[in-house]
């Protein structure tokens, strides 16, 4: 009797603090002001639901339809979309102001505590770190990887060929594999040779565990630890290769550190003519303080992130353009085409990057891809300053507020982007359209202090890919692949829902 009154009175305690808290978000909060829905000024509930829905770009875009540029989207989260032309508020919380990043990164430490440049929180501890390497991913020394960017093009082709007679064929893990084999070369001077081995049913350890990893560390940022750790010993083989992803791709990255740290006790390093990001951290470490050297595991660790954050990006960028390709009007894709056919009159020699930038259309096809399907377009989180409330297009918002915009909706912007649902490559070269406004708007790569350092690695490496297989082949859609099993799904970056991209590939005469 007296036990069955204390769970009672407890319940009631807990249905009356929980009243109170929803009283005080609702009406006392200094963010109580803002816009938005009240169940999710409440509690964090309707952010967890739209993020295991894999729809929260989505649900935050409804959100800004609803109720106007700021919304409150979480008790402690605030979501903006900036309609200025030039992109000023957007500026000031990615750049100007320098500020911290959300809590959600620190979900990627789930595997370590090591270093790892997109989990660091604090701007100026992130600042200090990223110019170890920032040197590595900038164009000049991007161009230095170039000819192994057409290399793996021509592979790729050549792939495609032999793959894809007479049938569809699952574009996806081909440039998966083709970007782990770049992204290798530019971490330790190897070609991993993934994509020599792509067959429609080999498996690649890497990329199953770059994919595997993906998800898990999702999980780990919805979830608390204690419950993934009991999961993880859930007795069913394919859940323990998914739990231990991390540590298979960290072993596999570790050991490849090692050998190059060994390469560099015997002298056999410094001949290299493109110095390697594992290079850059062994001179990081030669010439500064011993506390701030990099540990092995802070190189696998970071090079690793390199790798995850590379790979499944520019594989769902160019996999989603040469989906939108194969559905243009013939007088689109001919005109691309003949584009390329005037730089490349041997279909398997690729000309210099320099030559394939200067291509308009080609351009336009990148940019519009990246517009409609850029991979992260998601809600970037940052922490509003601790110096005092920040003006967020009219609104107060105090000290240590979660703050961000996503590029999903930026991109979709109809003061900006006409009909923006429509895949529409020459919207980029229409001259009665006014472009400065749409290049402001165009973020796929992120903004500001934390922008994506890969970004020309992956816009050569898109570009390359994309001429090198447009120019060979004429790519039409076929059934398996539509606009269902291409719907966009959310894992913080997008993936397609059928997680394939099959089309048909006819060798062009
Ligand atoms: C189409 C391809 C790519 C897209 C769309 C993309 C997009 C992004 C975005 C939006 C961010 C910012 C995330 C944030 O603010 O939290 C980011 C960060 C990052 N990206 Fe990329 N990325 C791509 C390719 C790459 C490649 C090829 C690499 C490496 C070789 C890379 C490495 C990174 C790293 C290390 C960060 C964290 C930067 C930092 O916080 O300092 N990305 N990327």
């Amino acid at each position: 009797m007296a036990f069955g009154s204390t769970v009672i009175s407890s319940i009631l305690i807990s249905i009356f603090a929980l009243c109170l808290r929803g009283f005080y978000q609702l009406y006392l909060s200094p963010l109580s002001s803002i816009p938005g829905p009240w169940y999710a000024a409440i509690s964090n509930i309707w952010t967890l639901i739209h993020t295991f829905r894999c729809r929260k770009v989505r649900a935050i875009d409804a959100l800004f339809k609803i109720y106007g540029p700021v919304v409150r989207i979480a008790p402690n989260t605030i979501a903006f979309l900036d309609h200025d032309l030039e992109q000023r508020t957007t500026r000031l919380v990615y750049n100007t102001l320098k500020l911290d990043k959300g809590p959600l990164y620190g979900a990627v430490h789930i595997l370590t505590d090591w270093v790892c440049s997109v989990a660091i929180i604090e701007h100026s501890v992130h600042a200090r770190y990223r110019r170890i390497f920032a040197s590595h991913y900038s164009p000049g020394n991007i161009a230095l990887l170039h000819p192994d960017m057409r290399a793996t093009a021509q592979v790729l082709v050549q792939k495609i060929m032999e793959a894809s007679l007479q049938q569809p064929l699952d574009i996806f893990p081909g440039i998966h594999l083709a970007m782990i084999d770049l992204i290798l070369t530019s971490t330790f001077g190897h070609n991993h040779d993934a994509l020599g081995s792509w067959s429609e049913d080999s498996h690649n350890v890497i990329l199953s565990s770059i994919e595997d990893y993906g998800r898990l560390i999702l999980l780990g940022g919805i979830l608390p630890k204690w419950l993934m750790n009991i999961a993880s010993c859930f007795p069913n083989k394919r859940w323990q290769t998914f739990c231990a992803s991390g540590d298979t791709l960290f072993n596999i990255m570790g050991k490849m550190v090692r050998n190059m740290q060994s390469e560099k006790d015997a002298g056999n390093l410094d001949d290299r003519d493109k110095p390697t990001l594992i290079q850059r951290f062994f001179s990081h470490n030669d010439s500064c303080a011993p506390e701030d050297r990099l540990s092995y595991e802070d190189m696998t660790s970071e090079s690793m992130t390199h790798l995850l954050a590379g790979v499944d990006a520019s594989a769902v960028a160019v996999s989603y353009i040469l989906w939108q390709f194969s559905n243009q009007p013939l007088n689109v894709i001919k005109r691309i085409q003949a584009e390329l056919d005037s730089v490349m009159p041997d279909p398997m020699i690729i000309p210099d990057l320099k030559i394939l930038q200067a291509l308009p259309c080609l351009d336009a096809l990148f940019k519009e891809g990246l517009r409609l399907h850029g991979p992260i377009p998601t809600f970037l989180e940052r922490l509003s300053p601790q110096s005092g409330p920040l003006d967020l297009l009219g609104f107060k918002i105090p000290p240590k507020t979660v703050i961000g915009t996503q590029s999903w909706s930026m991109h979709r912007n109809e003061a900006i982007f006409q009909n923006p649902e429509l895949f529409d490559t020459f919207r980029w070269l229409d001259e009665a359209k006014p472009q400065e406004p749409m290049l402001q708007s165009l973020a796929p790569f992120g903004m500001g202090t934390r922008i994506c350092i890969g970004q020309h690695l992956a816009r050569a490496a898109i570009k390359i890919m994309l001429a090198a297989i447009i120019r060979n082949f004429d790519i039409a859609p076929c059934e398996q692949t539509n606009a269902r099993t291409m719907e966009m799904m959310e894992l913080f970056g997008m993936f397609p829902v059928g997680l394939n991209c099959k089309l048909n590939f006819n060798p062009r005469v």
